[in-house]
């Protein structure tokens, strides 16, 4: 139940405006208080007499009005909720948030609040894919706005893609999550994220595509369920997430010690992309290059982290869960990859050309274990690591009931 919980609601202006009015509905449902605040550019999609009569509160939608500034001002009303939601959150929105406008009412909240932010997204597809406002999510992201999808799926314009607005229900879970006990409180995680690098010489190396985008997501998700998490990441372009320990590291054996030496823990989720192989003999000096005579490289077998985890005799982790690359014979691939190194869980990643599931923003995943087969449509990488964290949470509820 949410009862006591205040909820500052602001509706923004895209077609999916009325699911938010279902929402409303919920949270009362639930016992919160919900306070509303609409754009102007919601009015066109939804009333504030409807939305008014199911929060049974007035609505609040100018930012200079006398008797609203008199009776709850601006800074109050940013300050006085337990939770912020922007449901549906507009390209417009987020793309004026992202910039640090205050220029009405409901944007000059988000600027000048201190209180947690969940955004809605709901736009057409080419509006979500644009790079501009993934970079606008991209900031919001890094300032600690938190998203509920957008999913895949029919929208109203007759596109079909990623830009519908998450369902109420899924809204209403996240909220829920938010106001719950942390799950994961009081739990140990270790993640690995990215790529590893293993060196010719001093300035060549080899390596991959792996961004460690999904390992990111998957360990803020965990900071955020209240989990205690050691990132261990190879060299990537991206901020590390809020609220972990994070452990840089560039070679696959730095990686593998950098495990270890971070153990015991309640769960481990190996994300990063490590190299199978190094080079046996790395030079001290940069290589010549001696036209007519190629260098040959010999290469060596790196030290299998998953497996070495997974297959540990005292203290291993309850849950293992290895990430697996494949091109092809996915699912036979993913199968015998769990059985050879005895980890609970494999995400499977589809990363034959033309995917862009490497270095790109979605995923397109199945999750194995030993008595389940989940297909999961393509994501974000946001969305999967939401699905991951939860379905490992149960997993460890399941072991200690
Ligand atoms: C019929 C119609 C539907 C629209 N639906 C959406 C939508 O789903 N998502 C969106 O981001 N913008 C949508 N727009 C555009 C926004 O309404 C417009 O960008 C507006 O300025 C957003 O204002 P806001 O910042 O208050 O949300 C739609 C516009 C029209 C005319």
């Amino acid at each position: 139940m949410l009862n006591g919980k205040k909820v500052l609601f602001i509706i923004t202006g895209g077609i999916a405006a009325y699911k938010s009015l279902e929402l409303v509905r919920k949270l009362k449902e639930k016992g919160a208080e919900v306070i509303p605040v609409m754009t102007k550019a919601a009015e066109n999609f939804v009333t504030p007499m409807s939305v008014s009569a199911l929060a049974q509160e007035k609505v609040y939608n100018k930012l200079f009005d006398l008797t609203d500034e008199a009776e709850m001002g601006h800074i109050e009303l940013s300050r006085s909720a337990d939770l912020i939601v922007v449901v549906p959150a507009s390209a417009d929105f987020i793309a004026k948030t992202a910039t640090g406008q205050a220029n009405d009412l409901a944007s000059t909240i988000i600027l000048a609040t201190d209180t947690k932010v969940l955004m809605a997204p709901a736009m057409n597809v080419r509006m979500w894919k644009n790079p501009l406002t993934q970079k606008n999510i991209k900031t919001l992201d890094e300032n600690g706005i938190k998203f509920v999808g957008p999913n895949e799926g029919e929208m109203a314009c007759g596109e079909f893609g990623f830009g519908r607005m998450a369902e109420a229900d899924e809204i209403l879970k996240e909220i829920e999550v938010y106001f719950s006990d942390k799950k994961l409180k009081g739990l140990h995680f270790v993640v690995t994220s990215g790529p590893t690098r293993e060196p010719i010489d001093p300035v060549r190396f080899i390596s991959n595509r792996s961004s460690g985008l999904q390992g990111g997501a998957i360990a803020n998700k965990l900071v955020e369920y209240g989990a205690e998490v050691t990132f261990i990441t190879g060299p990537v372009n991206l901020d590390p997430p809020h609220g972990a320990n994070v452990i840089s590291v560039e070679t696959a054996d730095e990686m593998y010690s950098a495990v270890h030496s971070s153990l015991p823990a309640d769960a481990a989720v190996f994300t990063a992309a490590v190299a199978d192989w190094k080079i046996k003999k790395t030079e001290q000096q940069k290589l010549k290059k001696q036209t007519g005579n190629l260098p040959a490289f010999n290469l060596t077998e790196n030290k299998d982290i998953l497996a070495s985890v997974s297959k540990m005799k005292k203290n291993r982790p309850k849950i293992v869960v290895g990430f697996a690359a494949e091109t092809e014979n996915i699912l036979e691939n993913a199968k015998s990859k769990l059985m050879k190194k005895g980890c609970d869980f494999i995400v499977v990643n589809d990363v034959s050309l033309g995917t862009q599931t490497m270095g790109g923003i979605e995923n397109t995943a199945i999750i194995v274990s030993d008595n389940e087969v989940e297909t999961l449509p393509t994501m974000s990488k946001r969305a999967l690591a939401e699905i991951l964290v939860k379905k490992i949470s149960r997993s460890l509820e399941e072991m200690d009931a």
